[in-house]
């Protein structure tokens, strides 16, 4: 049993089954198995895979004692991901006759009228999603506010240009939000807080503990569930795979999962935790790192999409493995009341193969805090909301005379795993940093990757642009000026 608000009303679903997305519950999609849906068709469909936004609503949680507004797409979310939540759609900004002043004097909400004023639509289709995403920024507080450009990066627009959409999200940066959802923030806390204390619930195929506890007793008595986090790959199973997935475990209500420590040795990061969340801290510690995850996805992929689901989904092409194993992460992985660490090293075992028994889950990601020289390159064929070609994350120590005295180069992309060079790291290491060294090392990485061509790159696309991203990383850390052509 699902509970939500949709705007400010209490929606309890019972009958949907549990890898429903949010946007046929929306829309009423009949060909899906959804039972009960809301008609509410102002949100759209365009690409059914999170890449478009056109189908871009608003998703408002609890942080501390404030709400926090965040897109999401519709398309791939699926509904046991709501519950707990308030979901606001296109219909809610016109607000209701009855209560809503702007409404009853036919205005539109600043962030619609912001896109009349700047002339920011033609056939209309993206609209809607637009309007959620500038909604959404609108609605950030000063010290979280995004770039515009990354607030409406997971957006496309077909017909109308993007300067008068960005114009209209510019003619709003200095004006602080003030409209029924903001005034009626206390009243929403509350009744979100009401769902919370009801607890853990169950029904139609999915289970949502609040606590791990639970969540570990429940994945011992049914190993085959899949566990939900952020839900932007496991969507895409039922969206563009046309999976059924029958039994969901959400891990999206549970604290701990959600919660960042940091003591003097380490950060330990909830594997629920998302990217947004966790991009100030990383900035602190480990800016490239956190310069790479403005690339991940889009926003609403980057509001959703966890590190425990990266590493969970266990791609050769998911973006934080290179870089949390360049900076030697490990995992705590509970299995009942058993926790072990063990190093991310050891985890990925062969293509979607990873250490995980039966009934065991990530529950944490450990990254230690040592002084590092990272750097983290990603090819992609877009600068954002693309996925890698090549990924290289390189780190290495360096003495007084220049020796490297270790070495870490990880790459994704490049194998069936995420992965480290493990035969250039040895030929690095303890060698000194010039030409001889890295001409050796790049050898390493021809002798050590079979890459496959697929259509973003050939094999030897890829063993060329690794090597080269080594070069780029020895050229850098000399203190060579390295000019980046960019064609945008
Ligand atoms: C449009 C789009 C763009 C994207 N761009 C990028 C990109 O640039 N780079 C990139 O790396 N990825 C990208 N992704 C993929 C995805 O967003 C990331 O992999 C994300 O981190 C997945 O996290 P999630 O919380 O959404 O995982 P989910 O979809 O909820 O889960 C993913 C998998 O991990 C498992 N899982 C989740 N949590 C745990 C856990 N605690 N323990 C064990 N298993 C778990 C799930 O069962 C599932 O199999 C993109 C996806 C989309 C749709
Ligand atoms: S329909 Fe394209 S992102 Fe959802
Ligand atoms: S106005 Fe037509 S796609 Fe944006």
């Amino acid at each position: 049993m699902i509970r939500f608000l949709l705007n400010d009303r209490l929606v309890v679903v019972e009958d949907t089954a549990s890898d429903t997305t949010v946007l046929d519950y929306l829309r009423g999609n009949t060909e899906t198995s959804t039972t009960s849906h809301e008609k509410r068709t102002g949100t759209k469909e365009g690409c059914c895979s999170g890449d478009c936004g056109a189908c871009t609503v608003v998703v408002g949680e609890p942080e501390g004692d404030q709400l926090k507004y965040k897109t999401m797409n519709a398309c791939i979310a699926l509904m046991p991901s709501l519950h707990g939540k308030q979901l606001l759609t296109v219909e809610d900004l016109a607000g209701s006759p009855e209560t809503n002043q702007r409404n009853k004097k036919g205005e539109l909400h600043p962030v619609q009228q912001a896109l009349v004023d700047h002339h920011g639509s033609q056939c209309g289709f993206c609209t809607p999603g637009i309007v959620m995403s500038l909604f959404a920024l609108h609605h950030e507080s000063a010290e979280d506010k995004p770039d515009v450009l990354e607030a409406l990066g997971g957006n496309l627009c077909r017909c109308t240009g993007y300067r008068p959409l960005v114009d209209a999200a510019n003619s709003l940066a200095n004006a602080q939000a003030d409209d029924e959802f903001f005034r009626n923030r206390q009243q929403t806390l509350s009744k979100l807080q009401t769902i919370e204390q009801q607890g853990s619930v169950s029904g139609s195929g999915a289970f949502i503990p609040t606590s791990e506890g639970e969540l570990a007793q429940y994945l011992l008595d049914n190993p085959d569930a899949r566990i939900l986090a952020g839900g932007t790959d496991l969507g895409l199973d039922v969206t563009q795979q046309l999976k059924k997935i029958e039994k969901l475990v959400s891990v999206k209500n549970i604290p701990s999962l959600q919660t960042i420590h940091e003591d003097n040795n380490e950060l330990v990061i909830g594997s629920a935790v998302t990217y947004r969340k966790i991009s100030p801290l990383l900035t602190k510690y480990f800016p490239e790192f956190a310069h790479m995850l403005d690339r991940l996805g889009s926003q609403q992929i980057r509001n959703q999409g966890t590190l425990g689901g990266n590493i969970g989904n266990a791609s050769p092409i998911g973006d934080t493995p290179p870089v949390l194993l360049a900076l030697d992460a490990s995992l705590d992985l509970r299995h009942g009341d058993n926790i072990r660490n063990i190093p991310l090293n050891q985890f990925f075992l062969d293509y979607k193969k990873t250490e995980l028994t039966s009934g065991e889950y990530i529950a944490r990601i450990r990254i230690p805090k040592k002084p590092h020289q990272l750097k983290v390159y990603k090819l992609s064929k877009r600068y954002g909301d693309d996925i890698s070609t090549v990924l290289a994350a390189i780190n290495l120590e360096t003495n007084g005379d220049g020796q490297i005295t270790r070495a870490r180069v990880a790459l994704g992309g490049m194998a069936a795993i995420p992965k480290r060079a493990e035969l250039c790291e040895k030929i690095l290491t303890g060698s000194p940093l010039d030409n001889e060294t890295l001409s050796q090392a790049k050898a390493a990485i021809r002798q050590e990757f079979k890459p496959m061509s697929d259509v973003r790159a050939s094999s030897e696309y890829r063993l060329e642009a690794a090597c080269n991203l080594l070069e780029r990383y020895f050229m850098e850390l000399s203190g060579q000026n390295v000019r980046i052509i960019c064609h945008a």
